[in-house]
């Protein structure tokens, strides 16, 4: 997968449109005065400069050392190269999100909930686990164009899967480079099921909104209240 590695330069032009403000007004909305938080899956550390912009302090966690080097010239939080599934840091905080898809890159239900669990394993009491999951579940083809950089993508949901396969032609400059991606997309059902194995006490919001998820929500937050 190139998207997150040779393509890290790339990755704010792709996602230039996408709707950060309005995400992280959910998220001050749900946070208010609660101030350490820990971005997990942090990327180029858009989320974590507007929060910083607002007066929180946070540190970021991402699997690519090539997106952690774009945040660090963004950001003032520590920033950690680590999996979601196994990092380990000497602190707990009062708030870990995690945005856009991470979650969706895990293999299987096992690895969502491992990595629910060393999450909040990183949690103070009281504290709050926010996972923004993307819920695609239609086929499609689109192109965005930004200047000399073009990116096709042509996307599959499987049902029976529950996997949303991802074609990627990347055109910079004239090159042309080419990726694929496969997300897990979850059943709202299963995401209960291993929530309340653990007496949770969590809520299942849509599209950054206080309206509650279903099936064909384009986007999940789970969030949970530890
Ligand atoms: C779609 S990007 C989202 C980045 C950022 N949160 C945002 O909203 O722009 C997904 C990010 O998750 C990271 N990632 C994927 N699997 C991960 C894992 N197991 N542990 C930590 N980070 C992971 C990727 O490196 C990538 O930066």
């Amino acid at each position: 997968m190139y998207e997150y590695k040779e393509m890290a330069k790339y990755y704010d032009i792709f996602y230039s449109n996408k709707l950060y403000d309005k995400e992280v007004k959910f998220l001050i909305y749900l946070i208010s005065s609660k101030k350490s938080i820990l971005d997990v899956g942090c990327g180029t550390g858009i989320h974590i400069k507007l929060l910083e912009e607002k007066g929180y302090q946070v540190d970021g966690l991402d699997l690519n050392k090539e997106m952690l080097n774009i945040a660090k010239g963004r950001v003032s939080g520590t920033l950690y190269e680590g999996n979601l599934l196994d990092f380990k840091i000497d602190k707990k905080y009062d708030v870990i999100i995690s945005m856009f898809a991470v979650f969706n890159h895990l293999k299987s239900y096992e690895e969502f909930e491992k990595g629910i669990i060393n999450c909040l394993e990183h949690l103070k009491d009281k504290g709050m686990l926010i996972i923004d999951l993307h819920n695609g579940r239609t086929s499609g083809k689109k192109e965005n164009k930004y200047g000399n950089c073009i990116r096709i993508m042509d996307w599959n949901y499987d049902e029976i899967t529950s996997r949303e396969y991802t074609k990627i032609n990347y055109i910079i400059d004239d090159k042309s480079y080419h990726d694929t991606h496969e997300f897990l997309i979850y059943k709202i059902d299963k995401i209960k099921e291993i929530l309340n194995k653990y007496n949770l006490n969590y809520r299942l919001y849509e599209n950054y909104s206080f309206s509650d998820a279903n099936k064909m929500s384009k986007n999940i937050e789970i969030v949970i209240n530890k």
